[in-house]
């Protein structure tokens, strides 16, 4: 099906054609036209022209409007105010449009991008042994949602769990399970299946247990540094103590990916230890083409615009003087298996803005090395701080970190309260299982509509309310409008174009009609936020319409009825397509 030219484009090119009749030295300027409250479109752009040409602005746009063909499209176009232009669209190109738009069930009329590429996204990347909290969060959240947004627009792109799974932290664990070696092992459960819990809750407790005697004990610190030695020369017998690590932290990995509702692929889990074997490589390129240079026996890169509180420069290390590599080897590396290997144009890595100094020595050192230029970008989608209602970073009331697992499971507890307390006709079943896509919803919906860059407040009253900008407002919008479809038979609604348009049914009907640049947006962007803007706008213009438009009862004429139903199928299809790319599900019924 080809793609349908959305209004406001094909407005804009009446507009940009009627300019440069009016205006040739104009070329193809931009009338900058924008959705209006006075009229359906109004385009501010005549007022710069007109002082560029050193013309009247009113006198131009008066020109511009003359040259406008009124008719199907543009029903009337008149000069405001010291010159802008106000645009009234035709009701019966409004409904066509929409028409032909949701005839594509499949993309709801959402063209590819017309280059597309290959794009790498860094994002859920949790690491081994330790307990996955909100800053974990966030970027299994945020790139998850950036994923489906990409991949919808037509972009090949390939996930990477950039998972921390090696370290000299590393030693201590392998050599204390090495000395205990039960520590790990499962309580034996009746499908012999072992739990994400329980996994964790046991390198939780090996984690500590090793911490203490490392710190208190010099013997196994030195046991547990020769381990270090082990492991990185590839030891047999260390490196299966390593795997048993990684392959438990896994299982609860994925258990918390489930929870989430989110699907994270076995072999896209390419972590820090994925790049062992190029990590030798990585600094001889980087010495031999001067990019690194050795100062106290480390390899290091020199910005001249990172200087530490001395004022001396602060390098980035790429190799210690011990001859460990460290993160920043790890992620140069990283690198030239995207750029070379993978063959990506785009690089995204959705990671806390706290570590943006890192990335932007290590994309600057990529760039001085050739491996990143004007046709393969690096660029981190940095994210703020998850804060507590006291507007500090969100701790637990003992000062501790918030374990992801108790907040989703808190989220879920009080999402089932909402939906139990509204339910008609659910059974305890489907109580449980709305409450999980609620509460799982309303956490990613309350993450997803900040812009990334920005800090939040983890507030779980809001999360859940049914009143504001939340997902359970969109959910509950979701399953009325299909609860009204059903009770109209749920065939799928003709549209009637010969049709007038109340007032709300055109502000319904223009803001849906805007779905294709909204996600076009929101993917070139990487700014989900913009989505879920559009969605919590096209609900609030739903209720509008439903308070003043009625559908069912009192019966209107059966053209103006169907046409209704159209509109609301098409919000209900928008709504359910713009949720499932910000990985949110929409209940039939709630
Ligand atoms: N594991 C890291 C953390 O928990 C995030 C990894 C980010 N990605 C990367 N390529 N460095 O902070």
């Amino acid at each position: 099906m080809a793609p349908v030219t959305s209004l406001s484009a094909s407005v804009q090119q009446h507009l940009a054609t009627a300019l440069s009749a009016a205006l040739p030295e104009a070329g193809s300027a931009d009338p900058l036209l924008r959705r209006s409250d006075r009229a359906d479109f109004q385009a501010n752009g005549i007022l710069a022209l007109a002082k560029k040409a050193k013309a009247n602005p009113r006198e131009l746009a008066a020109q511009v409007v003359s040259q406008v063909v009124t008719g199907e499209l543009i029903q009337d176009i008149e000069v405001s105010g010291p010159g802008f232009l106000n645009v009234t669209l035709a009701d019966r190109a409004i409904t066509e449009n929409l028409a032909a738009r949701y005839a594509d069930t499949d993309r709801l009329g959402v063209p590819f991008a017309e280059n597309p590429g290959t794009t790498v996204v860094d994002y859920a990347q949790p690491n081994v042994a330790k307990e996955m909290h909100v800053g974990h969060l966030r970027s299994a959240v945020i790139g998850d949602a950036v994923v489906h947004l990409l991949e919808f627009t037509g972009e090949t792109v390939v996930r990477r769990h950039h998972i921390g799974d090696w370290g000299t932290q590393f030693g201590m664990l392998i050599q204390y399970l090495d000395e205990h070696p039960h520590e790990l092992d499962h309580k034996s459960s009746e499908d012999g299946e072992v739990s994400g819990e329980e996994a964790m809750s046991n390198l939780g407790r090996l984690y500590k247990a090793a911490r203490g005697l490392f710190d208190s004990d010099e013997e196994f610190k030195t046991r547990a540094r020769r381990r270090v030695v082990d492991l990185q020369a590839g030891d047999a017998h260390t490196l299966a103590v390593w795997q048993r690590f990684v392959d438990e932290s896994k299982i609860y990995f994925f258990s918390v990916f489930e929870k989430l509702d989110m699907e994270v692929r076995d072999p896209d889990i390419v972590g820090e230890s994925g790049y062992n074997d190029m990590l030798a490589e990585t600094c001889r390129l980087l010495e031999e083409s001067g990019v690194a240079v050795r100062s106290e026996g480390a390899l290091c890169v020199f910005f001249d615009d990172v200087k530490g509180p001395d004022g001396n420069p602060v390098p980035l290390i790429v190799q210690k003087s011990d001859g460990g590599y460290g993160y920043a080897a790890t992620d140069l590396s990283a690198i030239r298996d995207r750029v070379f290997g993978l063959k990506a144009n785009t690089l995204v890595y959705v990671v806390d803005a706290r570590q943006s100094l890192h990335f932007k020595m290590v994309f600057e050192t990529a760039r001085r090395a050739g491996w990143l230029g004007d046709d393969v970008r690096a660029h981190q989608l940095a994210f703020g701080t998850v804060l507590g209602k006291d507007g500090k970073p969100f701790k637990t009331r003992e000062g501790e970190t918030v374990r992801l697992v108790d907040l989703l499971d808190e989220a879920v507890d009080r999402a089932s309260a909402v939906v139990r307390e509204k339910a008609q006709d659910l059974s305890e079943e489907e109580i449980a299982e709305r409450g999980a896509q609620v509460g799982i919803g309303a956490v990613k919906y309350a993450d997803l509509s900040t812009s990334a860059n920005r800090d939040y407040k983890f507030d779980l009253d809001q999360m859940v309310s049914l009143n504001g900008d939340t997902s359970v407002y969109l959910q509950y919008a979701y399953a009325r409008i299909r609860s009204i479809l059903r009770k109209a038979g749920d065939v799928r609604p003709s549209a009637h174009p010969e049709l007038p348009l109340h007032e709300a049914e055109r502000a319904l009907g223009l803001h849906a009609d805007a779905f294709a640049e909204t996600v076009a947006e929101a993917a070139a962007e990487y700014a989900p936020h913009k989505l879920t803007a559009y969605l919590y706008q096209l609900a609030s213009l739903f209720t509008s319409f439903y308070d003043k438009c009625p559908v069912i009862k009192p019966a209107p004429p059966q053209d103006v009825a169907e046409n209704r139903l159209f509109l609301c199928d098409v919000t209900a299809r928008t709504l359910q397509q713009g949720m499932t790319l910000l990985g949110i599900r929409t209940p039939e019924r709630l």
